[in-house]
This record gives structure tokens, sequence and C-alpha cells, in this order.
């Protein structure tokens, strides 16, 4: 017997980028520097030395990239502004220029029928920020709702979603804790204040843009929360190991964000590195702001076991290798490497996680609003000798993610959406240009963009809402 899964009408389908992964034009139209322009040019930091300077020459090419987004039929798409374009220090001056990119961007979406959801924060902070103590200092947490205030009185009626900041898990403990993404940083105490001030961020700015567009506006942030597993679920230590990283990689933005509260076990774990000073009267009171949605960004698990503190601690986290580890304070939890299939990533493929990732939000948060915001994967594409891209690993990735979205549906979870990440090969960060998550293929020589088989297969998707067996 066939089964296919039909998903409503209003399912929104998008697919996702960023401004740092996909522009370029690092120097050009009054754009100020970014952590990333510095990190990626300090030797060593990326594989192969590759930086967003050119990237996908977005900047440039974003007039053909709207086509290929209509075509492909797209109800949404989720674009990042990049704060230093549009302010180029982080405070003080706007650079009109770079504010009128951003203008004709989302109109010419808009214009095709597809609603812009624009995240505010995807990590390429200020430079000069940075160099006044970047998310340790408290001041950035104000200047970026100053900042996010002026975007919404910019696009505020072209503009569907508002997200305020991508994935601060990463921000925080990958910037700060084990420096493998900028500013590459490398201490726990200062990780632990940026979370904060990440959140204090994020629940000014919520304010700011309701304080700007009215109650209607759409506000939202988008987390990587993490799905761990115990290695022996029957193990009392296993499932403490467990807790443990729950609450620094996923209680630590849930809590103040919707609870209004920081669980008491992260600050009891992690009372050896930081006394939570930074936390000031009232602040638990900005961050907890009621989200229109929720975003979700979902990939892959972990898994974890006690560590007694015998041999070597493995530490097969999925997240670059660093001496530094992003788990602030935790020392006595090792990560397994996750059986296969995996990615080329070396991520695990596992979409029974995204259905209990789903389901687990929607108990606790029964009225909240859930879109997936990213989900993808990155495979060593090649291009066949008639020019066509098949990716048939991709598309199966992508078909057992989105039927889990629907197993989720199933079981009442209130998801809106489903972005694929990426539209466009791009830059992955620390890994450069060696991970392509593209449904749209990018020729880093030529630029040209190519659609792989997953772009064909996602665009019937989008026209039906079938997704086939
Ligand atoms: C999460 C991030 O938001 C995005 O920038 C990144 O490229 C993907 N995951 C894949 O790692």
């Amino acid at each position: 017997m066939t089964t296919q899964r039909t998903f409503p009408d209003d399912f929104v389908w998008g697919s996702a980028t960023a401004a740092y992964q996909i522009e370029g034009a690092a120097d050009e139209g009054g754009r100020g520097p970014s952590i990333w322009d510095t990190f990626s040019r300090t030797p060593g930091k990326t594989l192969n030395g590759d930086t967003g300077d050119v990237a996908d020459d977005h900047y440039h090419r974003w007039a053909e990239d709207v086509e290929h987004i209509a075509n492909l039929g797209l109800d949404a798409y989720r674009l990042s502004i990049s704060w230093p374009r549009v302010q180029p220090g982080g405070s003080g001056e706007f650079n009109e220029e770079g504010i009128a990119f951003y203008r004709t961007l989302v109109a010419a979406l808009a214009g095709k029928g597809v609603k812009p959801v624009v995240t505010l924060y995807h990590w390429d902070l200020p430079q000069e920020l940075e160099d006044a103590g970047g998310w340790v200092n408290r001041d950035t947490a104000y200047l970026f709702a100053e900042y996010a205030r002026r975007m919404a009185r910019e696009l505020g009626d072209t503009v569907d979603v508002w997200t305020t900041l991508n994935e601060p898990w990463c921000s925080a403990y990958l910037g700060y804790a084990s420096g493998v993404h900028a500013p590459g940083r490398t201490d726990g105490a200062d990780a632990l204040a940026a979370v904060h001030h990440l959140n204090l961020a994020h629940g000014l700015a919520v304010q700011a843009i309701r304080a700007e567009l009215g109650p209607q506006a759409k506000a939202s942030i988008t987390l990587n929360l993490h799905v761990t597993r115990a290695d022996d679920p029957s193990s009392e230590a296993d499932l403490a190991a467990v807790r443990k990283i729950d609450a620094v990689a996923n209680e630590a933005f849930l809590g103040p964000i919707l609870e209004g509260a920081y669980p008491e076990d992260l600050l009891a774990n992690t009372a050896h590195v930081t006394d939570w000073a930074f936390v000031q009267d009232g602040d638990l009171d900005e961050i907890r702001q009621p989200l229109d949605v929720l975003g979700v960004n979902y990939y892959s698990t972990g898994r974890v076991r006690h560590f007694s503190g015998e041999g070597e601690r493995q530490q097969a986290d999925g997240h670059a290798d660093s001496d530094a580890s992003p788990w602030v304070g935790i020392t006595d939890v090792e990560f397994l490497p996750q059986p296969g299939p995996h990615t080329a990533m070396g991520w695990n493929i596992e979409p029974q996680g995204m259905t209990d990732l789903l389901v687990s939000l929607h108990e606790r948060f029964p009225h909240q609003p859930l879109m997936v915001t990213e989900n993808g994967a990155a495979f060593a594409d090649e291009v066949s000798p008639d020019g066509a891209v098949h990716d048939p690993l991709r598309v199966s990735y992508l078909h057992d993610h989105i039927d889990a979205v629907g197993e989720a549906r199933d079981a009442g979870a209130d998801v809106r959406g489903y972005f694929a990440w990426s539209l466009l090969d791009n830059f992955e960060w620390s890994y450069g240009y060696e991970r392509r998550f593209g449904i749209i293929r990018v020729d880093y020589d030529t630029l040209e963009r190519t659609w792989k088989d997953s772009a064909h297969w996602y665009r019937r998707l989008a026209a039906t809402s079938v997704l086939p067996d």
C-alpha cells in the first residue's frame, strides 16, 4: 500500500540562507567588517583558508537568486541581514546603501509572492562591537535592539516574520568557549555571559520590533535544540549526563525565553565557572516575550554517557575539533560517535530525532506555534557529464525529515512550515566551501547556479504539498 503524506494548503514551504554565507561583497557598498571577516581571514581558522569575501556573490546576483526562489515556487524565503552592512560599526550611523539592498531584496521577494522571513543576527557581529567585548559586553544587547528597531522601521511592511537570533547556542559556545567560530575565544565564563546577553538582546529586540510595528508584527527566534540520547537508557549516570547537556544546550535558552527563568541545575552545574552576576534584576522579564513562532533547526542527534575520568574523554559531538569544549562546566560527560548513515558533515541521519524534538516542544509548550527554520544535508555532490547534479542522498534526507515533521504534526505539534537548508551551496563556516548543503549547486569558479535533483524534487513538493513515498 502506498501512503502519501499530504500537508495542508497553508503549510509554508521555504528555503533558507544567511548573509555572510552567500553575499560576498565583504568590502563593498559601505559594509563594515564583521567578526567573521576577521576570523576567516586569520590563517588556520577555516578549511583551506576560505573566507566569505566572494561567497556566492549574492550581493550582485540577488535578482537571479530571487528568480530561482520564485521558480521553485517557495512560499517563503529565510534570509539574514548583515548588521555591519546596514550599520558598519554596530552603533551610530546607519548605511543607506546597505539598507537599500535589503529593501530592494525583500520587495522583490514580496513582488513574486514569496514571504520574507528575516533573521537579524546570523553570526556576523560588527567587528567594532567585538573590539568592545562582543556578546560578553551587555551593551551589545541594547545596541542590537536599536538596530532591530531601525530595520523594523525600514522594512516593516514587507517582512512576514522577524527572527531575532539564529542559533545563539553557536554564537555563545562555539564563538566564546570552543573558539571554532568567530570571534574564536575560549573562556567558559565569557560564553555564559554571552548566552545571557544574547537572550537579553532577543527580548529587547522583540519589544523594539513590536514598539515600532505594533503587536501584529510576528516575532520569533531560531534555536538549534540538541537531541541527546543516553548511551544506556537504563543507566542513571547516563541519564544524568543527558540532563547536563540539555541544561547547557537547550534550557539556557528555552528557560529564560519561554519560561522566564534559568534552570537551577544549569546555575549549579556552572557555579564553578561563573556566579551569573551578569543577570541583573528585571532581565528575565525583558527576555520572556510571547513569540508568534519558535524556529527550530534540526540536523542530527548526539549520544552521551557518563565519563568516569578514566582514559581519554571522547568528544564526538559533531562540532569542529578544538582543545576547548563548548560544553561549559561539564567534565564528566562524553559524546560517543553515532552509528551511521552519516552526511558529509559526519552527522548521523536520524529523522526520528526531528519528530521527538517537535513533539517534546509541543508537549511542553502546547500553545507555541513551531516552524522548522532549517533542515538539510551536505553531501559530496558531483556534476554528471550531462551537467545535472544527481543527489539522491539529499532527496532521501529531505524526504525522511519532512515525513518526520508530518509525524510530529500527526501527534499534535503545531508545525507551520519547513525551510530547507540551503537554497544554495555556500560558505559553511569553519568548513569553508568544502561542504555543500544547497539544493542549488554553485560553481565557485564561475558562480553559476545549477538546480540539483533535490531542487526539482522540492519544487514538486512545494507545488503539491504531497510528499511522495
Ligand atoms: C546551522 C546554521 O544556522 C547555518 O548557518 C549552517 O550553515 C547550517 N546549520 C549547517 O551547518
